[in-house]
Parts: C-alpha cells; sequence; structure tokens
C-alpha cells in the first residue's frame, strides 16, 4: 500500500518536472523594446533572411549559409540574371531555385547588410535612414509586414527552415519595439 502511494506520488511529481520543463522552454514574450529587438535580430539574421543580406557580394545558401556556386554576386548583374533560375515561384524539389518576382540582392550603394553584425550594430543600421534605404520606422514596419521577399521566408520551399518566429511574433515584436521608441540593445 504504501508502496503503491510511493509510486503514484512519484509518476505525479515526474510528470509536474515534464509539465516544468516544457513551460520553461517555451519562448518568453519580449516585454521590453530591447527585448523586442532582440527577437527581431532572430529573424534578420536567420538564413531565409541574411542569405540575401550578406556581408561580401555573393548571396549565401541554404540552412549553413555558404556562398552561392556558379559564381553569382550582387556586382555582376550584367551577367547571369537571378530570374534566369529563380522564377515567379518556389521550385517544387530539393535545392531548386527558390522563386518570387524580382529576386534579386539588394543594390551594391544601399547593401543592407544583415550579416556579421552585433545585435547592437544591426538594431542602429536598421533604424539609420542613410543606411537602411531611406526608411522612417513605419516605412519599415510596412516593409517587414507585407514585402513579398519577407514573407516568402515562410514559405521558402522544400528543405530550407522557417525563421525562428512566425510572421505574426516578428510583427509583435516590431510594433513593441517601435512603441518602446526603437531601442537598441548594448
Ligand atoms: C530574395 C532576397 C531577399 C530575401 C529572401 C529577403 N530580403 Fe530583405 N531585402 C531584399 C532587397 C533586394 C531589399 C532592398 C529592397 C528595397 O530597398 O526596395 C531588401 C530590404 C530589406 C529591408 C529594408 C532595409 C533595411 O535594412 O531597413 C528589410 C528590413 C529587410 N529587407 C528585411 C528582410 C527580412 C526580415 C527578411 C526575412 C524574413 C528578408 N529581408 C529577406 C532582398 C531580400
Ligand atoms: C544558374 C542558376 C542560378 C542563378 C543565375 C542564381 N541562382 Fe540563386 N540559387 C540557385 C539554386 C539552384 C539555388 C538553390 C540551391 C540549394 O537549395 O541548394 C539558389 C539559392 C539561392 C539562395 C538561397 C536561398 C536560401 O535561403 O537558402 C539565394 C539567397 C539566392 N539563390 C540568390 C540569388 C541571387 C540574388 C541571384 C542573382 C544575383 C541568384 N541567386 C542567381 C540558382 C541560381
Amino acid at each position: 500500500m504504501s508502496r503503491d502511494i510511493k509510486i503514484k506520488g512519484a509518476a505525479v511529481a515526474l510528470l509536474l518536472g515534464v509539465g516544468l520543463t516544457v513551460a520553461s522552454e517555451a519562448r518568453t514574450e519580449p516585454r521590453t523594446g530591447e527585448e523586442a529587438y532582440l527577437a527581431i535580430n532572430s529573424v534578420l539574421q536567420s538564413p531565409r533572411c541574411m542569405n540575401c543580406h550578406p556581408m561580401g557580394n555573393a548571396p549565401l545558401n541554404g540552412d549553413d549559409s555558404l556562398a552561392h556556386r556558379m559564381n553569382i554576386s550582387r556586382a555582376s548583374l550584367k551577367g547571369l540574371q537571378c530570374n534566369t533560375c529563380h522564377r515567379n515561384e518556389n521550385g517544387k524539389t530539393l535545392h531548386s531555385p527558390p522563386g518570387v518576382p524580382g529576386w534579386r540582392l539588394p543594390d551594391p550603394e544601399m547593401p543592407l547588410v544583415f550579416q556579421g553584425h552585433t545585435p547592437h550594430s544591426l538594431c542602429e543600421q536598421l533604424k539609420d535612414p542613410k543606411r537602411n534605404g531611406n526608411r522612417t520606422l513605419p516605412a519599415l514596419r510596412e516593409h517587414m509586414d507585407h514585402d513579398p521577399f519577407v514573407m516568402w521566408a515562410w514559405n521558402p520551399g522544400p528543405g530550407r527552415t522557417l525563421p525562428p518566429l512566425s510572421h505574426a511574433e516578428l510583427m509583435s515584436a516590431v510594433d513593441l519595439w517601435i512603441a518602446k521608441g526603437a531601442p537598441c540593445p548594448n
């Protein structure tokens, strides 16, 4: 009898333990502007966004963000055009080119680099009109909410992971960040 109670007690403790582990692994909602920015940053520097916002002139490819094959570069657009391979829709098979109309990298004059930044320096760049394509915060929000390249990241074609937040979670973070005055974490 007492043994039975002990076993049941152990089972309850185990279940509670499992419950607590799951709860503590769940993502915590950002509360401050700095936390909201860190959530945004986790998307900006995820492969789906960073691969088109690279440090160098070549786009990156795949979840490990290796340099694009075939000597493709933002500086060589007079050569092979992106849309020779990247069509209006994603290719259906593994390693076929993803597609959105007008697929391209940011221009060399305004490269919008996301790779290689600390969260602080990317945050400062993101809200600097001289380095963000002359965007105000509302324009930046609008871009994040509707831009076809941004939206593509949640429908990237076979074999590519999604950003770490849903698009709705990203927009909540953007709204909180802007409401708090767009602060940058140290
Ligand atoms: C196919 C390549 C491509 C992908 C994928 C892509 N972008 Fe971009 N992004 C661009 C280009 C090109 C521009 C410049 C367009 C312009 O200024 O009109 C741009 C501009 C931006 C800007 C505005 C400039 C700035 O720094 O303030 C933001 C913000 C942005 N992208 C965020 C993202 C996010 C977030 C993702 C992923 C969810 C993403 N992008 C995925 C190509 C891409
Ligand atoms: C000769 C064909 C070809 C050309 C031209 C080409 N690409 Fe690609 N690209 C591909 C293929 C194929 C893939 C997918 C490779 C894979 O999944 O392993 C790809 C993948 C990518 C990715 C990675 C997407 C991701 O998130 O993993 C980016 C970014 C990209 N290309 C950008 C560009 C840009 C920008 C241009 C023009 C400057 C361009 N590509 C020109 C064939 C091409």
